[in-house]
C-alpha cells in the first residue's frame, strides 16, 4: 500500500476564546479517494481543513502531506493542496483566465499558459476565459473557484461545503465535475452537511461531531451495517394480530390491522430480498394489495449517530 497522501495524528485546536474546536483527530487519507467529512454546523470541519491548509495554527498534533510535515515543510506541503473555501471570495473585475493564472503564481509556479488552459478546459470554462467574474452565473463562479484551487496542479483538493446555497441542478453538475477530477487522479476531501452529497460521491465517510471524529468507514460498509430496508405491506383484509407463525419475524402491525411493516438490515435485503416474506405471507393465505420498500438513507443513519450523542 502506498503512503497516505494525508496523515493527521492527535490534532487539537483550541481557539483563543478557549473553545476546543478539535479534540484529538487521527485520520489518514488514501491517494485517489473521495473522502466526505460529515458533521453538523460547528463540528470543526472548517477548522480541520484550515489546519491542513495552514490557515489555522494547530494547538497540538502533527499533519503530514505526502510524508512532509505541514508545520516544518509548510511551503512544499501547501503546494500540493488546493482549497475551495466555504466563503466565496474572488476579484469580481478580473477575468477568468487571469484569476486562475494568478492563483498558480501564488504558489510560486512559473507562468504556464498550457496548464491554465488545461484547467479551464477541464472545468468547461475555456469559452469564458475572457469574461469578467462578475459577468458569470452562480454556477460558473463556483467553477472558477475550483479552477483557481486547481491552478497549481495540487494532488489533494479540499472542498469546504461545495454545495451550500447551490440549487439542485448546479449541485448535480458539481458532483459530476468532482467525480471527473477524481478520475484524473486528484484526491478529494469534501465537507458537507448534505448527506445526499456524501452518499452520491464518497468512497469513505468520516463523521465529526463536537471536535471528535466519531466514525470513519467505507460508505458501502456503513450503509450495509447501519442501513435498513423497510417494506410496507398493505393487506387486502385487516387482521387482528400478527399470526403466530410470524412470531419471530421482524414484523409490526398498524392499529387498523391493515398494514404490516417488515424491517431488515440493508445487508440482509441485499442477500435474500423480500422473497421469504412474500412466500410466507402466501403460505399463510394473507393476500396483500401493495408492497412498498424504503431504504434508509445515510441521512437517517447520520441523524441517529449524532443525535445519540447530543
Ligand atoms: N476564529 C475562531 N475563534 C473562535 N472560535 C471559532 C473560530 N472559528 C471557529 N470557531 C468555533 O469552533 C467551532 C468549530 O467551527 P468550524 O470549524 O467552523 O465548524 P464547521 O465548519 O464544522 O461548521 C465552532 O464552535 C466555532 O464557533
Ligand atoms: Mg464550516
Amino acid at each position: 500500500m502506498s503512503a497516505p497522501i494525508l496523515a493527521i495524528t492527535g490534532l487539537t485546536k483550541t481557539y483563543e476564546s478557549g473553545h476546543q474546536a478539535l479534540k484529538g483527530i487521527d485520520l489518514e487519507i488514501r491517494r485517489g479517494e473521495i473522502f466526505a467529512l460529515l458533521g453538523p454546523n460547528g463540528a470543526g470541519k472548517t477548522t480541520l481543513i484550515g489546519a491542513v491548509c495552514g490557515l489555522v495554527r494547530p494547538t497540538g498534533g502533527t499533519i503530514r502531506v505526502n510524508g512532509l510535515d505541514a508545520a516544518r515543510d509548510w511551503r512544499s506541503a501547501r503546494a500540493r493542496i488546493g482549497l475551495v473555501p466555504q466563503e466565496l471570495s474572488t476579484d469580481m473585475f478580473e477575468t477568468v483566465a487571469n484569476t486562475v493564472a494568478f492563483s498558480r503564481g501564488l504558489f510560486g509556479k512559473p507562468r504556464d499558459d498550457a496548464a491554465v488552459e488545461r484547467v479551464l478546459r477541464a472545468l468547461s470554462l475555456w469559452e469564458k476565459r475572457g469574461a469578467k467574474i462578475m459577468q458569470l452565473s452562480g454556477g460558473m463562479k463556483r467553477r472558477v473557484l475550483i479552477a483557481k484551487a486547481l491552478a497549481h496542479d495540487p494532488e489533494l483538493l479540499f472542498l469546504d461545503e461545495p454545495s451550500a446555497g447551490v440549487d439542485v441542478e448546479l449541485r448535480r453538475e458539481m458532483w459530476a465535475m468532482i467525480l471527473k477530477l477524481r478520475d484524473q487522479g486528484v484526491t478529494i476531501i469534501l465537507t458537507t452537511h448534505y448527506i445526499e452529497e456524501a452518499e452520491e460521491m464518497a468512497d469513505r465517510i468520516g463523521v465529526i461531531d463536537k471536535g471528535k471524529l466519531i466514525l470513519v468507514e467505507p460508505k458501502a460498509d456503513l450503509l450495509g451495517r447501519l442501513g435498513k430496508t423497510e417494506a410496507t405491506i398493505t393487506l387486502a383484509k385487516p387482521i387482528e394480530a400478527i399470526p403466530a407463525q410470524f412470531a419471530d419475524w421482524p414484523l409490526a402491525i398498524s392499529d387498523d390491522g391493515l398494514t404490516l411493516t417488515y424491517t431488515i438490515t440493508a445487508a440482509e435485503a441485499e442477500q435474500r430480498g423480500l422473497a421469504p416474506l412474500v412466500k410466507a405471507l402466501d403460505a399463510a393465505g394473507m393476500d396483500f394489495k401493495a408492497l412498498d420498500t424504503h431504504r434508509s438513507s445515510l441521512e437517517d443513519i447520520f441523524v441517529d449517530l449524532v443525535e445519540g450523542r447530543a
